[in-house]
């Protein structure tokens, strides 16, 4: 079922959400296909739980190859559920990030450029991955969801924050998350 978005001024987008106990359920597979629902019916490239008021640690991504955004890698269909994440190294990189529950805008956010996430599938099952670039860069806005922070929170340069259409007037972009 697609569900409402929930947007930056909602309460719920700032509390840090509570770790997943139990895999394998109804709830969490009826959450996960909510998530899944509302993140195709929006095109976004992610989603995490507390943005469909739900407090709990369970994000999904992914984003296939286009060839409106060519520098944009693709990054695969993943849930990944009470992730924790290491940087692999101190060296940040700036880029541009959108948000579902920021809709229409884009901001300029250093973050880790490579790292390693762990955490769980959505049947309980372990994994971990490094990686790099926009595929890091994505798992660590969702993962922010999760304790309450949103990508404006991290912007140094405000300058670099604004509208879609005055920011990139004659660019597509690639998708929100
Ligand atoms: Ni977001």
């Amino acid at each position: 079922m697609i569900r409402p978005v929930l947007r930056m001024g909602d309460p719920r987008l700032l509390q840090k959400s509570a770790p997943v106990k139990a895999f394998g359920t109804p709830e969490l597979q009826e959450l996960l296909a909510d998530m899944r629902d509302t993140m195709a019916h929006l095109n976004g490239a992610g989603l995490a739980a507390p943005q469909i008021g739900v407090g709990l640690r369970v994000v999904i991504f992914g984003v296939t190859s286009n060839p409106r955004y060519p520098d944009i890698e693709p990054v695969p269909d993943t849930v990944l559920i009470n992730p924790k994440l290491t940087p692999l190294s101190e060296e940040e990189e700036e880029g541009w990030e959108g948000c579902l529950s920021v809709p229409g805008m884009r901001g300029w956010v250093p973050r880790f450029k490579r790292l390693r996430y762990s955490g769980f599938d959505e049947a309980g099952k372990k994994f971990q991955r490094d990686v790099e670039g926009f595929h890091a860069r994505v798992v660590q806005h969702e993962v922010d969801h999760l304790d309450g922070v949103l990508y404006p929170m991290r912007i140094r340069d405000m300058t670099k924050f604004g509208f879609n259409e005055e920011l990139f007037p004659d660019r597509e972009l690639p998708p929100e998350d």
